[in-house]
């Protein structure tokens, strides 16, 4: 696992940015695996930043998102849909047929699932998977215990998760209790791993992380078992290692 540390929040995002303009500016068919929550926000404000002042073309991009919570609808402005649409898609000129995220509103939950799953094999795997990791070492929704052979599935919300999540919702009632996510495996067929953390919050899950042996406790230990994971880190996130 590579690791970059940089000073503060505002410059591990400007970092994230360059790498995924790099991607697209490369490959301008790249399929982007893409994450929500607070640690993306900063990445793709500058990106919407850098299409404004450097022309990057997103014409061709497609993205794949790595959850949603269920019961949501697309227009929720809680739902995952709508922070893609709102912090990114609407900002920069890519093709919206082009953005797939998992639907939480499906009548059938599984075949949902498996219908993701191909998506992944069949529009993806994605060439650049950006992950925050959650402070209980979460990454999409896979929450401890999730075995590191899953693929897309429907996942209930630890506790801590929906208290960490409650933030973005009036109350912690709100919060939905089970997820759509991406498994272990399915985030493992990307080609390339960006993991961020920010905060001395993230602290904790960073240090066993890098020191601990890989456990599917922690779910973001699967990441050991890929060939190109790149952590990016604020000196916060690292100061206990
Ligand atoms: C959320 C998301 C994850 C995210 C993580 C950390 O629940 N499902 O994709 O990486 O938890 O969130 P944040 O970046 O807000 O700390």
């Amino acid at each position: 696992m590579k690791i970059i540390v940089m000073k503060d929040y505002q410059e591990l995002s400007e970092k994230v940015c360059e790498l995924i303009e790099k991607q697209v500016n490369d490959q301008p068919k790249s399929v982007l695996g893409l994450a929500t929550g607070g640690s993306p926000l900063g990445t793709y404000k500058e990106l919407i930043k850098g299409y404004k002042k450097r022309a990057v073309d997103y014409q061709q991009v497609t993205t794949m998102n790595l959850d949603e919570y269920i019961g949501l609808d697309k227009s929720d402005p809680q739902s995952y849909h709508f922070f893609m649409r709102q912090h990114l898609f609407d900002e920069i000129n890519i093709n919206p047929d082009r953005t797939y995220i998992p639907n939480g509103k499906a009548n059938n939950q599984d075949k949902e699932c498996e219908r993701y799953e191909r998506l992944i094999e069949e529009v993806g795997p994605p060439d650049l998977q950006l992950l925050g990791i959650g402070q209980n070492g979460h990454i999409g929704f896979n929450e401890p215990g999730t075995s590191f052979t899953s693929e897309t599935h429907i996942i209930e919300l630890a506790e801590s998760t929906r208290k960490a999540n409650a933030r973005f919702f009036d109350s912690l009632e709100d919060v939905p209790k089970q997820a759509i996510t991406m498994g272990i495996r399915s985030i493992l067929k990307s080609e390339k791993v960006i993991l961020i953390a920010s905060g001395e919050r993230k602290a904790a899950a960073i240090k066993s992380l890098l020191e601990d042996e890989p456990s599917e406790n922690m779910p973001a230990s699967a990441l050991k078992n890929h060939k190109n994971v790149t952590l990016i880190v604020d000196e916060e996130a690292y100061m206990k290692v």
